[in-house]
Formats: structure tokens, sequence, C-alpha cells
């Protein structure tokens, strides 16, 4: 039949019939799953099934999915296989008992823009020069940003934010501007040693551009899934590329100071550290001179800051919208926080232990709010198993932690908040459940997982030991931690307002 096809190829009805039969060959061909793969919804030719997340929560979908394919299952993006992973013990199999043949990322091409082509922490396959860059920022944070660093970093802020608070009066307002304001300038400082005035323009236009960025990588482009995309320059493109290099100039901007003005015998930020590692591998003459490049090192920089900044501003505001919800948590946590460090001194990171409730109530936040509700994708670098399912080589991975957080078979009545849930029997000290992954596991988990606590554990106890949050009286009614609908990348809360009255 082939063969007659090609003899009468110039008929009209003869090039139809051979387009259908290829099409359906090239579709067939295209929805088939590998075998062996784990199960999954039927997808369509070459969209596969990115229609089913159209107009919903990609969140539900994805949780949703879980209920009739099980805890592992396959989905069809584009023309790519993407596993997602749904619950511990499935992340115990894949992530923590296959570490690195989890550890890889993906390719994706807006990760490729901003990453001057995957020279960052973040999105870098695994390899040496990820694990370089990941030791390097890691000793940075240890011996710039943790312990008594940190503590100064968060003193320094207090000031500023508690004018800000203080000023607030009986007006009703929404705390995203003052908390990210603390925030990003802790970072800032930390980083690259500088501090913005509250109506600071570069401030504003930063904690723009960051957010923009989080919306990028949340919703993904078209091209990530679909290659050939890539190639067309719509002016959505445009606008991306555009962000992601005003971005990096900033950051380059305060790398180029800091070279400048360099001295060794004074390193006072992680850009100073991370030039001092430069400088002793080129005095060394070691051979991974070139891997510690300005622009390797611009990108662990952005990467710290990026990756630290709306996570941990996202988390506060979770925050203050769940005790507002909650006002017998609140008063709780104050009662706690009145008895073991009073209301003369702010606390310190040694308080931690004393804190038991206070303590139960952060970690309940970060369960009910889960600010990365997916963790960055992965990718299988060999041939993996789950069960007895085979997950090829090069296949892209969901770790659904939002499914994780919410899963019945773990946590009682999920959708309550309950910092009791992080209690012993006797209330007396925290307990972490098996279950508990805000910051993900294996080896890509969050290298900022210690700085995060640390830091919201200071800036949490500081503001509700000074201030109380109240709902405004017209909204006496309405639940303030809400989620934004599908907020992509970092599940944010949706924008509300609170009134703030100054303790003491
Ligand atoms: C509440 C705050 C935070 C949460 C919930 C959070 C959560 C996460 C999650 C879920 C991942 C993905 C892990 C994976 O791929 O399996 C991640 C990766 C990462 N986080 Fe965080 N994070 C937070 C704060 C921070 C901070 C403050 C930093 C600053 C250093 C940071 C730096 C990073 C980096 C560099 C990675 C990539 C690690 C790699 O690929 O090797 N994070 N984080």
């Amino acid at each position: 039949m082939i063969v007659q096809l090609f003899e009468g190829i110039g008929s009209g009805t003869s090039i139809m019939i051979f387009v259908t039969i290829m099409l359906i060959i090239l579709s067939s061909w295209s929805i088939q799953r590998p075998k062996n793969m784990p199960p999954g919804p039927i997808a369509w030719p070459f969209i596969g099934n990115i229609p089913s997340f159209f107009g919903k929560s990609s969140l539900k979908v994805l949780t949703d999915f879980s209920k009739v394919y099980g805890d592992v299952y396959t989905l069809k993006l584009g023309n790519r296989y993407v596993v997602v992973v749904n619950s511990i013990e499935s992340i115990r199999e894949t992530l923590v008992k296959q570490p690195v043949e989890f550890a890889g990322r993906p390719r994706l091409y807006s990760a490729e823009l901003m990453t001057d082509n995957y020279k960052d922490i973040v999105f870098s396959d695994y390899s040496p020069i990820w694990k370089l860059h990941r030791k390097l920022a890691s000793a940075a944070i240890r011996n710039y940003a943790s312990g008594s660093h940190l503590e100064k970093l968060v003193d320094g802020i207090k000031p500023k934010l508690d004018a800000a608070l203080s000023e607030k009066g009986n007006s009703a307002f929404d705390p995203k501007l003052i908390i990210g304001y603390g925030v990003y300038n802790i970072l800032a400082s930390m980083c690259f040693g500088i501090e913005y005035d509250f109506d600071d323009p570069d401030f504003k236009k930063l904690m723009n551009m960051l957010e923009n960025i989080t919306d990028v990588f949340g919703e993904g482009l078209m091209a990530d899934y679909i290659p050939g995309l890539r190639h067309i320059p719509t002016p959505g493109l445009r606008n991306v590329q555009n962000l992601f290099s005003e971005y990096l100039a900033m950051i380059r901007k305060e790398f180029k100071r800091h070279q400048d003005n360099f001295n060794p015998d004074e390193i006072k930020d992680l850009t100073d550290f991370v030039l001092a590692a430069q400088q002793e591998a080129v005095e060394e003459g070691n051979d991974n001179i070139a891997d510690l490049s300005d622009d390797y090192l611009v990108q662990t920089l952005s990467d710290i800051f990026g990756a630290g900044s709306d996570t941990t501003t996202t988390t506060l505001l979770w925050s203050i919208a769940t005790l507002v919800d909650h006002p017998d948590v609140q008063a709780k946590v104050q009662a706690e926080i009145d008895e073991v460090i009073g209301r003369t001194r702010s606390t310190n990171l040694n308080d931690r232990g004393s804190l038991p409730y206070t303590q139960a109530t952060i970690y309940e936040i970060m369960r009910y709010g889960i600010v990365a509700p997916v963790a960055v994708p992965h990718r299988t670098i060999s041939e993996c198993t789950f069960g007895s399912y085979r997950i090829p080589q090069d296949t892209w991975v969901l770790i659904n932690l939002y499914a994780v957080h919410n899963d019945e078979r773990h946590w009682e009545d999920p959708h309550e908040f309950r910092p009791e849930r992080f209690l012993s029997d006797e209330k007396c000290q925290v307990e972490r459940p098996d279950s508990f992954l805000p910051f993900s596991a294996g080896r890509r988990v969050c290298l900022g997982e210690s700085l995060a606590k640390s830091e919201i554990f200071l800036i949490f106890t500081w503001l509700f030991q000074t201030f109380m949050f109240v709902k405004p009286t017209d909204m006496e009614n309405v639940k303030t931690a809400e989620p934004q609908a599908d907020s992509g990348l970092i599940h944010i809360p949706k924008p509300y307002k609170v009134l703030v009255e100054k303790r003491f």
C-alpha cells in the first residue's frame, strides 16, 4: 500500500492519505510510554498532558493524578516524560536511596537564559563544578551568615522594621513590602555589604525583578517543554531575556565594586569570601581556576540572593497570616517568649531549644504554607528503579512537596493549622515527623536550609515579641491565610491586610 501511495504521490488525495498515515504513526509513537515506566494518564500527541493544567491549579492537578495513578506516576509534558513523586515513602526510594541517580537537573531554556548557560548551583547539572560551587557557597554561609554573624545582620535591620511597623498606627496595611524590605536587606548586607533605604527606587526595582523571575520559573516557558519554540523570538521571550539581564547586571555591578576594593585581610561579606577563594586558587595555580571564573562566582551569589529572598519573605508572610487567623496560637507564642526571654532582650539562636511551642508553630507554618510546593525539577542521570518500575536515564522528575505535606496517611486533618503536631506528648519538646521535608531531600536538598531556619526564627520571634497582629474589623470573618491561585514556584498567600499594635 505504501508503494502504491508513492506511485500516485502526485494526486492530492494520495498526499492527504500519506500525511494522515504519517501523523497517525507519529502520534501513536509520541504517546507511547517506554515499557515499565510508572503508570499515568493518556497523553495527547505532541503536547502530552499539558492541556490537563489549563485553567487549573497545577498543584491540585499534580496531587489529584496521584490519587488515580499512585504515589509515583508518569506525565508527558510536550515531548518529555516527567515522573512525579508524591509521598515521603517514594522520596525515600528515589532521592534518598538513589541520591546520585536522581541528582541531575533538566536543561530548561528559562534556566539557560538566567544562568549564563548553567554556571549556577540551582539549575546546573550534577557535576564536579556544581559540587565545587555548592561547597563554596556552604562555606561562605557557614563563615559569614550563621551564628553571631547572622544575629548581627538581623539585629541591624530591626530599628528600621520597628519604625516602619510602628508608624502604621490604626491603618490596615499589607505587610509584604515591610517584611520583604527586612529580608532583602539582610541578604543584601550578607552578600554585598549594602543596605537599601525603604524608599530607594533600586530596592523596589529589585523586589519587582525577583518576583517576576520567580513567576517565570513558576510558570515555565513553553520553550522549556517544546524546545523548537526557543527559536521563535516572541515579545514574551524578549521580556524574559531583558528581565534576566537586568537582574544579573545588578549582581555584576556589586561583584565588580568588591573586586575593585578587595582586601584579602578584610573579608566583610559573601562576595569577599568567594573572591578570596578565587584569589587563593590563582595563587596556588589550582587546576580549577576556570571553574572559579567571575561568571561562575556571579551566579553563585545570584543563587544565594535569589533563592533566599522570596522563600524567606513568603514564610514570614504566611506566619503573620496564619497567626492573625489563629489569635490563640499567637497569644501562646507571645506568652512563651515573654516567659522565657522576657521583654528586654531579643532572642538569639541559642534560644531555639527553650521555645518549643514557638518552634513548633514555625514548623507548622512551613508545613501549612509549604513555600516551595514542588522542588526544583530533578533529572535521572542514569536508569533508576522504583519498585518494579524503571525510570529511564534523562527523565525529568518532579517532587510534589505539597502532596507530601498534605498526605492524610501522615498528617491528621492536614488542612488544619495545628502547631501541636510538632510537639511531644508532654508538649515540652519539638518533634520533627519524617514526612516534614520543606527543604526537600537528597543531594540537591536546599543549600540554605540552616540559614533559612535560623533567619526565620530570629525575625519571627522578634516580630511577635514586639508586635501583636490582628485582622481589620471588616475582615473578622474572612480567612487571611489563603493561597494565591496558582502561585507557581513559590506558594504565596493571597495579598492581605492586617493591623499591628506595639506590645510594650
Ligand atoms: C523557607 C525558606 C526556603 C525553603 C522552603 C527552601 C526550599 C528549597 C527547596 C525545596 C529546594 C529544592 C531542592 C530540590 O531540588 O530537591 C531548594 C533549593 C535550593 N535552595 Fe532553598 N529554600 C529556602 C531558603 C533558601 C535560602 C535562604 C537559600 C540561600 C542560600 C537557599 C538556597 C537554595 C539553593 C542554592 C538551592 C539549590 C540546591 C542545589 O540545586 O544543589 N534556599 N530550596
